[in-house]
């Protein structure tokens, strides 16, 4: 058996404020993927609106409807006349309040909205976090979503791939938050190593589509990475600055394979939940947080 899925990312700089501008950036990614027979094309985070907002009303004024929205819309006209389906992160109006969101689109318009769980530093100003982790099943497997910061949270990807999730697509804006050192010697940064021990954990594929370029002094780090579900990039890292699209195509059956990790090891059925109270127990609050015992 083969279920040959072509998967790409977009890596470039959507501009803070400018819609329309960033609209036509999305659509010419999305067009070229048609054009190359792109099954599934993600694009990076807050590709509609940009990321740092110096105020709310800049929030607001960029923010769409993840259905009705013109990137959304837009998009959708682009999937319409091709088989192919794109990932791509908003600022999401919803009634009174914003998500950090990801909408997939097919050529039947939007399928699908994931609104950002865990939400990073500035972003609490702007949005509300979610609340749910949609699985959808397309017609060449089942596509999750995580947006940037989520995947320093292991059982975002762990609970999609649970769901039976076969490629995890990831929007994102992948800033520089430790000083001491930004990229290896290779070309990674922190997100793609994370990115890859979430495929290496749940044998699924990531495709991670970061953003370059500088906003309000915040510099976004490129190395956008599709990894394979051993674990290992199947394309890029991408350079730190430069716009890219990466390609790669992917084996689902044999990516499924990757779940089976020995003849007496599978990474689903191997799990111990009945071990982890630690992690499905809530924390304590901080304040009730437990004091620090006193030297006796
Ligand atoms: C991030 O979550 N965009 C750093």
């Amino acid at each position: 058996m083969s279920r040959q899925v072509r998967i790409a990312v977009a890596q470039y700089a959507p501009h803070v404020g400018d819609v329309v501008g960033n609209r036509a950036a999305a659509v010419r990614w999305a067009q070229r993927a048609a054009a190359e027979g792109v099954d599934l094309l993600v694009l990076p985070e807050l590709a509609s609106s940009g990321y740092v907002f110096e105020s709310d009303e800049e929030a607001a004024r960029t923010a769409e409807d993840a259905s009705t929205g013109e990137i959304v819309t837009a998009l959708a006209d682009v999937c319409a006349g091709s088989a192919t389906h794109c990932v791509v992160g908003i600022n999401e109006r919803s009634g009174r309040v914003r998500h950090n969101s990801a909408v997939l689109i097919g050529p039947h318009g939007p399928l699908a909205t994931y609104r950002k769980l865990h939400l990073f530093n500035d972003e609490q100003s702007w949005f509300e976090p979610g609340g749910e982790l949609p699985a959808v099943d397309l017609p060449f497997g089942r596509v999750g979503m995580v947006i940037c910061f989520d995947l320093w949270f292991p059982e975002a990807v762990r609970a999609l791939a649970l769901a039976g999730a076969e490629i995890i697509a990831v929007p994102t804006n992948w800033v520089a938050s430790f000083r001491r050192q930004v990229y290896d010697a290779a070309g990674y940064c922190v997100g793609d190593i994370v990115a890859m021990a979430s495929a290496a954990q749940n044998g699924v594929v990531m495709a991670c589509a970061d953003r370059i370029g500088v906003e309000r002094e915040v510099r976004f780090l490129g190395c956008s990475v599709i990894v394979g579900g051993d674990g290992w990039p199947v394309a890029g890292p991408a350079g730190p600055d430069e716009e890219a699209f990466l390609v790669a195509e992917v084996d689902l059956d044999v990516v499924a394979a990757t779940k089976r990790r020995t003849p007496r090891n599978h990474l689903i059925e191997d799990r111990r939940p009945d071990s982890y109270n630690a992690v499905v127990i809530p924390a304590p609050r901080p304040s009730s947080a437990v004091p620090t015992p006193t030297a006796p």
